[in-house]
């Protein structure tokens, strides 16, 4: 099994970050220094993983121009001598292939995956949800799909969330056979608080067999009226099975102001040429009263 493509679905509206998204998709508000959905594609990238198929709508043409040339910009820097930041401009442009479907309809994440059917093909392939982060000594896409060719078997990413957060998310009922390591038997899209069956949520990122296709394209919509990828996922695990893997690392959810802040400072404090001022900027801040 050889993963090479991955489908980032980048359709949905984003009304969590509204107002800031109204007018610029949601994938392209910054992180530090670059747009959310670039963190995305480097750590797909970073996984060896060379084919990116972003699943659009007409609002977010910028996020395929992000990843491509622009040579007014690239020249202007040329002739100022900004060699850094051109070097830097000209690797995003190169960094891997975009290919984009449109997703004409939102009808759900299942439906998003689905729509990229025909670029997709007959080969497995990775999914990662455009706006959940991951950082960590090793990709997060990386560590399942390790485990996706080792065992020949589909493979989903899941951490451990509080109690009381269940409802936000896909949740497993699995048997941990290895540390880490589960063989999925159930999963329940986004459980009413109290009825979970456990506190392992999807978070985000799938390496999924061509099977789950012909699966979303029977799939009746579920939880919020939608076409969840979690519900086609139950039918994988029962006929083909399906594997979890608990990912090590550092989590963000872009679309949650606390997480995205956060983002941006644990990046910002990375940067020897800022961590000082900004520390600094920060204990006044703290000091300060409200
Ligand atoms: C989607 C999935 C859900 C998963 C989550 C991770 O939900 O449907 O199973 O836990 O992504 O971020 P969404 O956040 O798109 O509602």
């Amino acid at each position: 099994m050889e993963i090479r493509k991955v489908v980032i679905p980048v359709a949905g509206w984003g009304t969590r970050s509204l107002p800031a998204s109204k007018n610029v998709p949601k994938e392209m508000l910054p992180i530090f220094k670059k747009p959310v959905v670039q963190y995305v594609v480097e750590e797909a990238m970073q996984s060896g993983i060379e084919d990116v198929v972003l699943v659009t709508n007409q609002n977010k043409r910028i996020i395929e121009d992000h990843f491509d040339h622009n040579f007014l910009l690239e020249q202007l820097l040329e002739r100022a001598g900004k060699k850094d930041i051109l070097e830097e401009v000209r690797r995003v442009a190169e960094m891997v292939n975009i290919i984009t479907v449109r997703q004409k309809e939102q009808l759900g994440l299942g439906h998003a995956v689905l729509c990229a059917r025909e670029v997709v093909g007959n080969d497995p392939f990775a999914v990662m949800v455009g706006d959940d982060l991951m950082f960590g000594m090793q990709p997060g896409i990386g560590q399942l799909i390790e485990v996706a060719v080792a065992e020949k078997t589909p493979v989903i990413g899941v951490m451990e969330i509080p109690a009381e957060k269940v409802n936000r998310y896909g949740i497993i009922d699995g048997r941990e056979y290895a540390p880490g390591l589960f063989r999925v038997r159930n999963l329940v899209e986004k459980p009413p608080v109290g009825q979970a069956p456990s506190r392992m949520a999807i978070v985000g990122r799938y390496v999924l067999t061509p099977e789950i296709l012909r699966f979303l394209a029977e799939q009746k919509p579920g939880h919020g009226g939608e076409i969840q990828l979690t519900d086609a996922l139950q039918r994988l695990a029962d006929e083909c099975g399906l594997l979890a893997v608990k990912i090590h690392g550092q989590r963000f959810d872009a679309g949650d102001w606390v997480e995205y802040l956060t983002a941006n400072i644990y990046f910002a404090l990375q940067d020897e040429d800022l961590r000082y001022d900004l520390v600094e900027r920060l204990r006044v801040l703290l000091s300060c009263p409200a």
